[in-house]
């Protein structure tokens, strides 16, 4: 991948994917991190004198609320107002005009070559998300030379959605010269360190939503880690599976085990935590991604089902392994269980938060990821 560095970046449009993909609750970002995670880049950008377009997505939105590009001379007049839903970006733009200090910002949407979003700045344009756009997620070739039409350059700050083959992952780099974020490569240098040679007893926690992309990752994963520990949701969906399955693999005995859920299924038991908490003990290297029972919109307590991830998460910061914890809804649980400043004061050596869930699951089973490969 090359390096940002190595961009003349002066005078130039940069069109940087990032990660905006983050939970709302009643319009409010519940967790920024991955929008934190994109200003050294966009700092960076801003000094070497680039106007900047942040794109990403947000969501799953119902293809009920997809519209199509405008094309030129056509009228945006028609479309506005298709954004005013769960899904658009526009709390996105205040975050950024918030903590970039841009004053006099005025939030109007706005036109760029017939893509709607928010000039919030005098070099920052955010567009609104791109999955409002049926041909993101086909990686549509005449979507993505439209989008790339817009910048010189393309930069890829979104390592959380690099997983998905979609047009402004994917597609848009074939038109541009490409340039991996400084986050990105942060992320690719340490789970590939990871992924190459990990201090084992290696550990890999997953549990949460997405399951149709987690439980792939759950049998690629039993053939890497030492033991593989499975909660949530998708305990209950793997249950067929026995419950601690053990593999033969490259001569040492992996495990694979599947925790009890409570009977409302809201959480998982009290034993299986006590088993998972003993495994951590053990641990070297510890991966985990998704809570392990329900989680709630409520920022202001733990809720009863929160609890199994909480001690799961106490159980982390005490041990002494190389932990990594990644995902959107994971980290955002760690913020609300006041548990984040307790990992990110950790040092490098003992933690790494990642901004992705499934992306790095996937990067770590030893996928290919398709925003990886399209930065080559
Ligand atoms: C994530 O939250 O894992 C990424 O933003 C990808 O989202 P997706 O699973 O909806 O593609």
């Amino acid at each position: 991948m090359h390096s940002l560095k190595e961009a003349d970046l002066n005078g130039k449009t940069v069109f940087l994917r990032a990660d905006l993909d983050v939970a709302l609750v009643n319009g409010e970002i519940e967790d920024d991190t991955r929008l934190q995670s994109a200003i050294p880049t966009i700092e960076y950008l801003l000094k070497q004198n680039a106007r900047i377009i942040i794109a990403g997505h947000l969501g799953r939105p119902s293809p009920k609320s997809q519209i199509s590009p405008v094309p030129k001379g056509g009228n945006l007049k028609s479309q506005i107002g298709t954004n005013k839903n769960d899904f658009s970006l526009r709390p996105a733009a205040r975050w950024f005009a918030d903590k970039l200090k841009i004053e006099n910002c005025k939030f109007k949407v706005r036109d760029l070559s017939g893509f709607e979003g928010w000039e919030i700045g005098p070099d920052i344009f955010l567009l609104e998300n791109l999955r409002f756009y049926k041909e993101e997620e086909k990686n549509d070739p005449e979507f993505s030379k439209k989008l790339a039409s817009l910048a010189d350059i393309y930069v890829n700050e979104a390592f959380a959605n690099s997983h998905r083959n979609h047009a402004s992952i994917a597609g848009v780099p074939k038109y541009l010269p490409h340039f991996a974020g400084f986050h990105l490569q942060q992320e690719i240098e340490v789970l590939s360190k990871v992924l190459k040679n990990p201090d084992r007893p290696f550990i890999v926690i997953i549990a949460g939503a997405k399951l149709e992309t987690k439980l792939p990752l759950v049998e690629a994963m039993h053939r890497i880690a030492d033991y593989v520990l499975v909660g949530g949701k998708l305990a209950e969906d793997i249950k067929t599976l026995f419950k601690i399955q053990h593999e033969k693999i490259e001569g040492r005995k992996s495990a694979l085990l599947i925790a009890d859920l409570k009977p409302k299924e809201e959480d998982i038991t009290e034993k299986s935590i006590e088993n998972f908490l003993q495994i951590v003990d053990l641990a070297k290297t510890i991966v985990w991604n998704g809570p392990l029972g329900k989680t709630s919109n409520d920022k202001t307590r733990i809720i009863v089902s929160e609890e199994g991830s909480r001690k799961l998460a106490e159980g982390l910061v005490k041990s002494s392994a190389y932990t990594i914890v990644g995902g959107g809804d994971t980290v955002g649980f760690l913020e609300k269980a006041c548990l984040l400043d307790s990992f990110a004061c950790l040092s490098r050596n003992r933690c790494f938060l990642s901004t992705g869930g499934g992306a790095m699951l996937s990067l770590l089973s030893g996928e290919k990821l398709p925003g990886v490969e399209a930065l080559i």
